[in-house]
């Protein structure tokens, strides 16, 4: 992943504002005028007690400045609360739309990405990073704005009093606003990555002991883990504890620091000879407006993780594909698949060396090989989840990155080893594999999956959720179903990978049965891997893969 600046990422998270913007052009201003108000109601206040004094600085009378600190201070609260929502509606749209953006850049991007490496960082992208991103659109943006134009209108507003006490408020804002802020927050970086990185270890173990309790409470390691995770939980527990005393001390920097600073404008004040009334103005004005900057401050501490997020959802969107779709290409009818000379490697490692192969209409080919020796790689490259940089895939002979991506899905059914269920019913978990499939085509691609009489005995049959089943369906009857929806997505060629590994012989025999008659009756083309020597009775010919190589 290439590493940007935090700027970059900032005007990449705006750019997928941009619908939105009036929306947070409204937020800005409701927050600006909100701080206004507040700012307002101390000022006028003092006003009220130099008018009580007959040193009224404006030509305002009691009444009408009491008049005037009521409306305002209703007028207040409208405004917060219309900032907030404006805010948080912001936050939340922008969120769906990128969830639904991202779910798109997984779909380009899928299969090829959503195996092997860098899986983990994919899901932590979809899970946690969107979340995070609420900060930056709904607590980041519209403060930083605010905090401008509330410090600018409060700079000129003192400025007017004497052009340099203007200057002062200025220097003021900046050193809350932006000076402490940045000195802290290179400490608190540190601490922040830190957490994270344990945090991550911690759930790690803790995922990893969950997924292993069988196996953790079978050889007794339940005291060994647990131990593990106690050491892991204190380390983290340090590294809180050195943010919360980073946090406790900028906190009371500022602090400190909103006391002082109006000290030095009333200094200032007097010694530029303004007169009471504009010392005691300036001062109370100063004061009362480092609200806005003082938001800035606590904002820093989860900028570095909001950025991170930033940059991970971006680089997501800007991925670019294994195979980009092919959209406009050629829509051969299916004469039969090879490959040819074929020589493929995921990353240094080959997998095949070499390999040519062909698999003619309406036949059976068995491929088999070790595990690992490279088979459902096989399959996967007539899929075109990955492109061959040596030698070429074909199917009715054009190759693959010829063929429309949406036609070459109709051409091949693929059923891949691990079949995922949806919690959707049994019947359209079947349909899934063509979405406009009768019961009765759904049926009957479960007989030939040899499924049918045990869905039957499920409580709702065909109805029957695949959630409420749990975990209780086994591999040979997942299996079973990946089957049925290979079957219904009637393609020329059927890609499997090891469709029977889970069963017993007796649902293998009607299964190899069933293909035999598909293939000698519809004409379809086969490619049955597997490493079991029984399937190759049903095969017309069989390669076997090994070391790469077939023979
Ligand atoms: N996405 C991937 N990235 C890197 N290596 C992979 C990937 N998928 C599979 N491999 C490796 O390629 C080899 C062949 O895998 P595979 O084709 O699944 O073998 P088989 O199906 O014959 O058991 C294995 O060593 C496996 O670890
Ligand atoms: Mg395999």
């Amino acid at each position: 992943m290439k590493r940007r600046s935090g700027l970059k990422i900032m005007t990449g998270l705006l750019r997928l504002l941009t619908p939105l913007l009036h929306v947070m052009l409204g937020c800005i201003t409701l927050g600006t005028l909100g701080y206004l108000c507040a700012i307002f109601i101390t000022v006028l206040a003092s006003h009220l007690l130099l008018t009580v004094a007959g040193l009224s600085p404006w030509r305002m009378g009691f009444g009408v400045t009491a008049a005037v600190m009521i409306v305002i201070a209703m007028a207040r609260a409208g405004l917060r609360y219309g900032e907030q929502t404006c805010g948080h509606y912001i936050a939340f749209k922008l969120l769906a739309v990128i969830r639904d953006r991202v779910f798109g850049a997984l779909r380009r991007l899928a299969p090829a990405r959503l195996e092997g490496k860098g899986r983990g960082d994919l899901i932590a992208v979809v899970t946690g990073d969107i979340e995070l991103l609420e900060v930056f659109y709904a607590h980041t943006i519209a403060p930083v704005c605010i905090a401008f134009l509330v410090s600018l209108i409060m700079t000129l507003r003192i400025g007017a009093f004497h052009p340099l006490l203007g200057l002062l408020a200025a220097g003021c804002y900046i050193v809350v606003g932006a000076v402490v802020p940045l000195l802290t927050s290179r400490m608190g970086r540190a601490y922040g990555m830190e957490a994270r990185g344990r945090l991550g270890g911690l759930n790690n173990v803790f995922l990893e002991s969950l997924r292993g309790i069988c196996e953790v409470l079978q050889f007794g390691q339940g005291a060994k883990r647990e131990e593990e995770i106690r050491q892991k939980t204190l380390e983290l527990n340090e590294v809180q504890k050195g943010i919360r005393r980073h946090e406790g001390a900028s906190s009371s920097w500022s602090g400190a620091l909103v006391m002082a600073l109006p000290l030095l404008m009333l200094g200032a004040g007097i010694a530029l000879h303004v007169g009471f009334p504009a010392v005691v103005m300036t001062t109370v004005m100063l004061s009362s407006s480092f609200g806005p900057v003082l938001a800035l401050a606590n904002l820093s501490a989860a900028m570095d993780s909001t950025l991170a997020a930033g940059e991970r959802v971006l680089s997501l969107l800007e991925e670019a594909p294994e195979t980009p779709d092919v959209l406009t290409g050629r829509t051969p009818d299916f004469s039969g698949a090879s490959v040819d000379h074929l020589t493929f490697a995921y990353e240094e490692e080959e997998i095949l060396h070499d390999l040519s192969a062909q698999f003619g209409k309406g036949e059976i080919v068995a491929v088999t090989g070790k595990s690992g020796s490279g088979k459902s790689t096989l399959l996967k490259l007539l899929m075109r989840f990955w492109n061959a940089p040596r030698g070429s895939v074909r199917v009715s002979g054009i190759d693959v990155g010829e063929i429309e991506t949406a036609h070459l899905r109709k051409l091949e059914s693929y059923m891949t080893q691990d079949t995922d269920l949806f919690n959707v019913s049994i019947r359209d978990n079947i349909r899934i594999g063509r979405l406009d499939a009768s019961d009765e085509e759904v049926e009957d691609a479960a007989r030939k999956a040899s499924i049918h009489d045990f869905i039957l005995t499920l409580p709702k049959g065909y109805d029957t959720k695949a959630g409420e089943l749990g975990d209780t369906l086994s591999g040979g009857e997942k299996q079973r179903i990946g089957l049925a929806r290979a079957f219904l997505h009637n393609a020329p060629l059927l890609l499997l990978d090891e469709p029977t590994s889970n069963l017993d012989s007796l649902n293998e025999g009607v299964i190899l049965k069933a293909l035999r008659e598909e293939s000698s009756e519809s004409g379809r083309s086969v490619v049955l891997v597997s490493h079991r020597k029984s399937t190759l009775a049903v095969a017309d010919r069989a390669y076997a893969i090994e070391s790469g190589r077939l023979s």
